[in-house]
């Protein structure tokens, strides 16, 4: 790093750390730089930078941007504080109403040269917006940008550009002199564009020249020379601020998208007037409404309130990034403060902080933090929570986030540069020249290795095949009775030949239409996440459940493949079985076997279908249990369901349970994917509180899960029942109160009052209890979860050999025609059984805290 001397005419300078830091400089400096010091303080309101550049490339006139900011056009030329050479000719317009309606083309190397009144830190604002144009190609443009000796972008492109997003602004903030050269150079062959360029110089101490490392060790130097480029920046639990409320025009985002699981906060606000900024924290540091806003933790109703929540934010590997933390302190408190800690990729960032006394109440406050984000992770994660082992009131907050990506000792901001420099160590090449050879010959051996297995599995797997096609079509050919040689049942037409599928099988979409009546809307049983589910009959006669997804959603297709991939390698009794499918013309629609019972749930409660018997209940249970053990045991990687509940164990005719919706599931998530689907996995009251504290996925969070519906299946009442009173809300808390004084048949289902051997009643309490232990490790595996189930039923079924059993008559054989077709809709909308987001805001907001 190169040492910095401040420039003497820099009223700023030196910049100023972190706050405790500023506290010092700030006396010294006010002793040296007092009338500045007023200067400044006085116009923090409105903050006027002594050098700022808005420029409209391409344009005719100035226009007015969308936040009311004038940008004038690049070329008038009408003073010398700012030069375009050599100019380019090459404009497009598409209205001059706002500064993306124009754009100057390059096609070699210009310069945008910047003359300013001040040395030190300026902001610096590109903005592209590739629009369709009958001369240029912007949207494949390829080309790089330098500022002075910055490289900001290399090789860069549009292409990428995100979906739904037309616009591309990125930001920096380096160190300038007082002339800042911005150079345009399109690569090879293409052209280079931009739209618009805001310069501005900023206060030197809006960035710090210290901050704490994390992991933590003795705090790291920041050269004024290292460059910033903003990554995030994120007004936690409030609404998205535009340009015009920051000093610097700068725009914070809300923080929902980065949250791992949307349920595990609770947003606050304050009036943001009352927002107090202490000498050390300069107005412009944020805007009072990032302060007057954050998120706190929710009241989770898990029993223990003990968890992080947490941000994940994707960001390039190979940088060091600095990580702002904005804090304010405006929480409803007891007498005793809560204490958290922030983590920051895991590790301590803060540890126990107490906001009531470090911050002090309705006061900004922000701290700085640095660290490397390796090779591998390419992520950001912050987590705040309690600590773990005090007893005090648990609660955390977080106002505000900012991240920033610094430049690396060559000054790029691009790995891409880093990437070419690696390529040209000639040294290095001679050394790995043994390693190169010995990895292609291991290699080579492997291959040789991995293609006998595979000949091997191939003829392994038409063996299964065989056997597959013997055992499965009993069910569907028990249904259809159509002659297996006609080819018009592509339900199982290629059952045999399929290449990669064994069971599910690729369906016409004009076959699917046809059996859904073109998607006639009354023939719609129930919404999901993927979509739509409509009863269907196939040509065949052979009555289908139809789930057909929204086309439009790239994480559905992954979803789809998945579930398509784990059916297909999936069979068993008790798991709902894939008929086919069908991927066409941008339709991706599944088709199951249709369960005519529908979901456990409404034989327990709210429909008023005939009540089951314990009997009944019990062999439900140890249906679902089955299916659950197959899918943990059965197949080659365990594979956890996730979203276990009544209303994924579907009932045949006959009552057997089938468990459903599994092929969403597979492994446990890591932070690294998608969090959106972390988010929204599993259901609000089934969920493990050990999985919402760590976000670990275990298969023996479905065996929490499992527990929950065991509870639900002898109480006859929803996992979560808002409107009952608070100690009844939560299943889990008050049947386990019940249990743990050994008076669970207080509390059953009345209708099964005097059928019950309390014997059995005892057994099937203990092992909910036992499913609903606190940590995973003291949870029992299904399998031992199903010996218990079965050995319940067989004490019932001795109690009634000697007792008869008075509701063994209370079959549920005839369900009424329209069940299954209007009740699955309905329950979909429950307020209980919609994802944990949703019920979330439901739930915590009319309470607050
Ligand atoms: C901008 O100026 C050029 C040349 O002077 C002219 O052809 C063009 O129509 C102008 N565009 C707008 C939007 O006024
Ligand atoms: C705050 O929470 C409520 C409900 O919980 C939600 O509707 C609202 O959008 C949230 N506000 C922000 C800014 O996230
Ligand atoms: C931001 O500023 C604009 C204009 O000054 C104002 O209309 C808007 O309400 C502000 N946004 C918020 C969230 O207060
Ligand atoms: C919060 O996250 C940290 C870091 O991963 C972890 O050590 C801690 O146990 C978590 N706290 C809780 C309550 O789970």
């Amino acid at each position: 790093m190169i040492p910095f001397q401040p420039p003497s005419p820099d009223p700023f300078a030196p910049p100023n750390p972190s706050p405790i830091m500023a506290c010092i400089n700030f006396q010294g400096l006010i002793l040296l730089l007092l009338p500045h010091i007023l200067a400044v303080l006085s116009i923090d309101a409105a903050f006027a930078p002594e050098d700022i550049f808005l420029i409209n490339c391409g344009g005719n006139e100035t226009v007015t941007s969308a936040d009311g900011r004038a940008f004038r056009p690049d070329i008038a030329g009408h003073d010398s504080t700012f030069v375009l050479s050599p100019i380019s000719h090459n404009v497009v317009q598409v209205s001059s109403s706002d500064v993306y309606g124009s754009a100057r083309i390059f096609r070699g190397a210009t310069e945008y040269r910047f003359n300013f009144k001040r040395k030190g830190r300026h902001l610096l604002r590109l903005h592209f917006y590739p629009f369709k144009n009958p001369l240029y190609d912007m949207k494949t443009a390829v080309f790089s940008i330098k500022a002075d000796e910055y490289t900001l972008l290399h090789n860069f492109s549009c292409s990428k550009l995100e979906l739904g997003k037309s616009v591309l602004s990125k930001e920096y903030i380096i160190y300038a002199g007082l002339v800042l050269p911005i150079t345009i150079t399109p690569s090879n062959g293409s052209i280079a564009f931009v739209n618009a360029i805001e310069v501005m110089s900023v206060p030197n101490d809006l960035l710090p020249s210290v901050a704490s490392p994390v992991p933590s060790g003795p705090a790291v130097k920041i050269s004024p020379r290292i460059g910033f480029m903003t990554a995030y920046r994120i007004n936690v639990g409030g609404l998205v601020l535009d340009p015009r409320n920051d000093s610097f025009w700068r725009v914070w985002g809300n923080d929902q998208p980065f949250l791992v699981i949307l349920g595990s906060v609770h947003n606050i606000s304050t009036n943001p007037k009352l927002i107090r900024y202490p000498s050390e924290v300069p107005h412009y540091i944020a805007p009072n409404l990032v302060y007057a806003t954050a998120q706190e933790m929710a009241d989770v109703n898990v029993g223990n309130q003990k968890f992080n929540i947490s941000w994940v934010f994707k960001v390039e590997s190979g940088y060091k990034y600095l990580v702002r933390l904005h804090f304010c302190d405006f929480l409803n408190k007891s007498a005793i403060n809560p204490l958290f800690n922030v983590y920051i990729n895991n590790q301590f960032a803060l540890s126990s902080f107490d906001i009531s006394k470090r911050v002090g109440l309705l006061n900004a406050y922000f701290v700085d933090f640095i660290l490397d984000v390796q090779m591998e992770s390419g992520r950001i994660l912050v987590k705040i929570g309690p600590p773990e082992l005090m007893s005090l009131p648990t609660n955390a907050i977080l106002n505000g986030l900012e991240i920033m990506k610094l430049s690396d000792s060559n000054n790029n901001f691009d790995a891409t540069c880093i990437e070419k420099v690696v390529g040209f160590e000639g040294m290095k090449k001679k050394k790995n020249l043994a390693f190169v050879i010995m990895t292609c010959m291991i290699g080579i051996v492997l291959l040789i290795f991995i293609v006998v297995m595979l000949l091997l599995f191939i003829r392994h797997r038409k063996d299964e095949k065989r056997l597959a096609l013997a055992w499965f079509p009993s069910p569907i050919v028990q249904t259809t009775h159509m002659d297996n040689s006609e080819t018009k049942i592509s339900a199982l037409s290629n059952v045999s030949s399929g290449p990669s599928l064994s069971i599910g099988q690729l369906l016409a979409f004009s076959e699917i239409r046809e059996a859904t009546k073109n998607f006639d809307e009354k023939f719609v049983v129930g919404i999901g996440g993927f979509g739509k589910v409509y009863k269907g009959v196939l040509e065949n006669g052979l009555v289908v459940a139809v789930k057909r997804g929204n086309p439009r959603s790239q994480q559905g297709l992954v979803e789809f493949r998945t579930e398509i991939e784990m059916l297909s390698k999936l069979r068993h009794r008790h798991l709902v079985s894939l008929v086919g499918y069908c991927h066409e013309a941008n339709e991706m629609v599944l088709v199951y076997e249709y369960m005519a019972g529908g979901p456990l749930r409404k034989h327990l409660y709210g429909s008023g279908l005939p009540a089951l018997s314990w009997k009944q209940r019990l062999e439900i249970c140890i249906g679902a249990a089955k299916g659950l053990h197959y899918l943990h045991t059965g197949a080659a990687e365990t594979i956890i369901h996730r979203d276990v509940k009544t209303t994924n164990i579907l009932l045949d005719e006959n009552l057997t349970a089938k468990v459903a919706d599994f092929g969403l599931s597979k492994m446990g998530p890591t932070l690294d994917q998608t969090h959106v689907s972390t988010a929204v996995k599993g259901s609000f009251g089934y969920l493990d509180p050990e999985y919402f504290r760590r976000q670990q996925l275990t298969e023996k969070s479905d065996v929490y899960s499992f527990g929950v519906v065991l509870l639900e299946v002898i109480c006859a009442r929803p996992a979560i029942n808002p409107a009952l009173p608070r100690d009844q809300v939560n299943i889990v808390e008050w049947a386990m109160n019940w249990q743990k004084r050994g008076q669970l048949e207080q509390i059953i289902d009345p209708h099964l009052a005097g059928a019950v051997s309390l014997d059995s009643l005892r057994k099937y309490g203990g092992t909910a209890e036992k499913c609903l232990a606190e940590h995973g490790s003291d949870r029992p595996s299904m399998g031992d979860v199903l010996w218990n189930l079965e050995y319940a039923l067989q004490l019932q079924e001795t109690f009634s050999s000697i007792v008869g059993d008075p509701s063994s008559s209370n079959s549920i054989q005839d369900l009424p025609e329209w069940i299954s077709e209007v009740e699955i809709l309905q329950h979909e909308h429950d307020a209980t059984d919609v994802s944990v987001s949703t019920v979330f805001s439901q739930l915590m907001d009319p309470k607050g805290r």
